[in-house]
């Protein structure tokens, strides 16, 4: 059903009448169309739903087109990302390409869709903000982290799952909170993946999040748990590279505090949320594609 949305966007980007932005577009891996396959699930395949389906990866990939510009990753999906294989330049400038063009195409579908999906890249864009504001110290704020991520990751998400609920008369606020959770809690594993699997699983360098100065659930939690002068030495630690004793310290510590697993409980309680609200909608392939969420990290 995915194969709708790869016409789509091929579509669109032929349709933009440049050889560069072709091939830059066949540069970029696809990733597993979490946000496309919450929306056909939702609204079927009609063209509006494909549409709009195809716009928000373009915008997805847009923001990861910046977001390793901004994190200096050199590595998506297990590939040299494009601001490695090119230049930042070249990432930024293409990702400004897929994102004004998916605006550009989004006008025309619904005036509900564009608002809500607009309104998403604005909560999105704020999101990846505070994720460099928070980087700058040591964040040890469990709120402000989970309103940074409500913003970054599940904003789309969210608002993938509304504007498909809104095209096909379903009720709105059902699918936003399904949409959330699932976006709260994907971030929430993501983050936990940097920590618990290595750099060939990851298809990027382990452990790079709190190098890169981003305290994420399990270093807030270790930190909550940790006192004196193994509180000290962590926060010490943050937003450097970590020496390889430094690491395992930080995973032993983990270990023995529980952080991982209070951090894996709180997404696993948002998805069995999500899963809940779908069960009750009568979605089968909604709780479905909450549950394979949870499976995909532990
Ligand atoms: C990945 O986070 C980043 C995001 C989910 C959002 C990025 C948003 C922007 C750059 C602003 C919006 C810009 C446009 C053009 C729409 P991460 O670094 O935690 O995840 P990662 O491990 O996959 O890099
Ligand atoms: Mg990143």
């Amino acid at each position: 059903m995915l194969e709708a949305v790869e016409r789509q966007i091929q579509h669109y980007i032929t349709d933009l009448g440049d050889p560069d932005a072709r091939m830059l577009y066949r540069r970029l891996p696809h990733g597993k169309r979490l946000r496309a396959r919450l929306i056909l699930t939702i609204a079927g395949t009609g063209l509006p739903a494909v549409k709009t389906a195809a716009i928000v990866e373009m915008i997805h990939a847009a923001s990861l087109l910046h977001d390793d510009v901004l994190d200096e990753a050199y590595v998506r999906r297990g590939r040299p990302s494009i601001n490695a294989a090119f230049d930042n330049k070249t990432a930024i400038m293409f990702g400004d390409v897929l994102y004004s063009k998916g605006f550009h195409e989004l006008v025309d579908i619904d005036r509900d869709v564009a608002r809500i999906i607009s309104d998403a890249v604005v909560r999105l864009s704020l999101g990846e903000r505070q994720d460099i504001v928070l980087a700058e110290r040591f964040n040890a704020d469990r709120t402000a982290y989970l309103n940074m991520i409500d913003q970054k990751t599940a904003a789309l998400i969210q608002a993938s799952a509304e504007a498909a609920a809104h095209l096909v008369g379903k009720d709105r606020r059902i699918y936003r909170t399904y949409g959330r959770n699932l976006g709260l809690a994907f971030q929430m594993i993501d983050d936990l993946l940097d920590v618990t699997e290595d750099a060939a699983t990851l298809g990027k360098p382990a452990m790079h999040d709190f190098a890169e100065g981003k305290t994420t659930l399990p270093y807030i939690y270790l930190h909550e748990a940790l006192k004196g002068a193994d509180k000290q030495r962590l926060a010490a630690l943050h937003g450097r590279p970590l020496q390889p004793e430094d690491e395992a310290w930080i995973r032993t510590e983990m270990d023995r505090h529980h952080a991982i697993e209070r951090s894996r409980d709180e997404a696993k309680e948002l998805i069995e949320e999500a899963i809940a609200l779908m069960a009750d909608a009568g979605e089968t392939s909604l709780e479905a594609i909450a549950r394979s969420m949870i499976e995909r990290s532990f």
